[in-house]
């Protein structure tokens, strides 16, 4: 990651301006917490407590990204949040470490402007240092979108968890291994 001197950025935690200009990825912070809940408030029905975000934020804050207007860099529009998990492969029983994306939600106004991909293309090598082997995530069988979104990263669907949230409806199981994993 640079440092403000070499990328010269506006904003003290700008990682990287996007294809588009009017938008700033950059990490997340304790005071932003506010900001990330109400739009995921907004914008999914799977609600957390604050100290979920807060250890999802303690814990791999690397992949902890927002993203923000250029003219009011402070709220949050848009975020991503990873968790890493180590489990067994499925070949092996050798332990790896999978990304697991834990929430990304975009506010209905900025959408379709690019702004979930780039959040996924910035955190998903913001994590690599966890030597990841395979990136996953559950997503709702409706959620065109997100599917869409997810797919354009070579994720595919390898199966489907039945009545995984709450009102009952079932959730696919997409998963993308580091290798496929088109950025
Ligand atoms: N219809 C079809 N495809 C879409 C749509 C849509 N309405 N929106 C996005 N996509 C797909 C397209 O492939 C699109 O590429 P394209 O524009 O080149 O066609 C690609 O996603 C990227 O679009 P972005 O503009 O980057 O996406 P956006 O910033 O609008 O955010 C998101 C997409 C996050 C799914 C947004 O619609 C949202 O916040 N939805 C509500 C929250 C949500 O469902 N989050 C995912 C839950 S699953 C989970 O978190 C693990
Ligand atoms: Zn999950």
């Amino acid at each position: 990651m640079g440092t403000d001197r070499e990328t010269a950025t506006p904003h003290k935690n700008e990682l990287f301006t996007g294809s588009n200009k009017d938008f700033i990825i950059r990490r997340c912070t304790t005071d932003d917490l506010e900001g990330v809940i109400k739009v995921n408030e907004k914008e999914l029905p799977e609600d957390y407590p604050y100290f979920f975000y807060k250890s999802i934020l303690d814990n791999y804050p690397e992949g902890f990204l927002l993203a923000c207007h250029r003219k009011n860099p402070d709220k949050v529009v848009g975020y991503i949040m990873w968790r890493i998990e180590r489990t067994p492969s499925k070949k092996s029983l050798k332990l790896i470490n999978k990304g697991h994306l834990v929430s990304i939600a975009v506010n209905k106004k900025y959408r379709r402007k690019g702004i979930a991909k780039e959040l996924l293309a910035q955190s998903m090598p913001a994590i690599k240092k966890y030597e990841i082997k395979e990136y996953v995530l559950e997503v709702r069988v409706s959620n065109y979108s997100a599917i869409n979104l997810y797919k354009k990263f070579n994720y595919e669907t390898q199966g489907i968890k039945k009545k995984y949230y709450k009102d009952g409806e079932n959730a696919y199981f997409m998963s993308v291994k580091t290798k496929d994993l088109a950025l």
